[in-house]
């Protein structure tokens, strides 16, 4: 049997450090299973969270060898094994224990969003009608699983730490599946520049490279918001006509 040695951090009184473990590798292990054999076999107390194991929940997000990735969709025979593989929480967030962290930052951010306001009903009935382009424009971005991941690796969160002034891509994405849903009457444009920061992404594409789900986040989301931004606030055209019309 291969065995593989892992470090994974461990929260201490000075803030951490990485423990260093063996665990026997089988075929199919994923990373989320080496932690349960840790947990199982070498340090009970070690706090991870995970919910589906089947890469839905979006609960095990970690960095393995520095790469934002869910725990239980990154496979053992992905990685160097000749060297030890790091596990450590997501940086960009405050940590709780070990590989856990708090992200309820993200479920405030999404709470000031405004959320969707249906348009007045296309039939007497009651119901709407939409064109099935326009459904599968924004089902792509349906498909997110709220890891956060993406919020990780961008560099306004994660460095600059403009949590107040910047939502993240996580959060843009979710603005986008409103903003392109023919069905919603809301006007998010304003919110976009003023409170939700979209100015400062420069599409630097690493969001859109660690999503799981291979959303794409800046190309699909991030640039057609940008876009609606600039032609309302900044096009010269518009600037003008706004002008005669006040
Ligand atoms: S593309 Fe924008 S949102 Fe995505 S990681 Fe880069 S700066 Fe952040
Ligand atoms: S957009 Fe992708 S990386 Fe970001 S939270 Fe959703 S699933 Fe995770
Ligand atoms: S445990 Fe649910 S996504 Fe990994």
């Amino acid at each position: 049997m291969t065995r593989a040695s892992f470090k994974v951090w461990r929260t201490d009184p000075g803030g951490g450090h990485f423990n260093e473990y063996t665990v026997d590798v089988v075929p199919g292990m994923v990373v989320l299973d080496a932690i349960h054999q840790i947990q199982a076999t070498q340090a009970p107390d070690l706090a991870v969270r995970w919910n589906c194991k089947a890469g839905k929940c979006g609960s095990c997000s970690a960095e393995i060898n520095g790469n934002p990735q869910l725990m239980c969709m990154t496979r053992l025979n992905t990685l160097d094994l000749l060297s030890p593989v790091t596990v450590e929480p997501m940086r960009a967030f405050p940590p709780v224990k070990d590989l856990v962290t708090d992200v309820s930052w993200n479920f405030r951010v999404k709470r000031a969003i405004t959320p969707f306001t249906p348009r007045p009903a296309d039939a007497p009935d009651g119901t709407w009608r939409m064109n099935q382009r326009d459904v599968d424009r924004v089902q792509e971005f349906r498909k997110c699983i709220e890891c956060f991941l993406c919020q990780d690796v961008c560099h306004i969160l994660r460095d600059h730490r403009l949590n107040d002034e910047f939502i993240g891509p996580r959060f843009l994405t979710y603005v986008a599946a409103l903003e392109m849903n023919p069905l919603d009457a809301a006007d998010r444009v304003p919110e976009l520049r003023d409170r939700h920061g979209v100015g400062f992404c420069n599409i630097t594409r690493c969001c859109t490279n660690v999503c799981p789900e291979h959303i794409t986040i800046t190309e699909n989301a991030i640039i057609p918001l940008k876009e609606r931004v600039v032609d309302r606030f900044y096009d010269p055209l518009t600037r003008l006509l706004r002008v005669f019309q006040s």
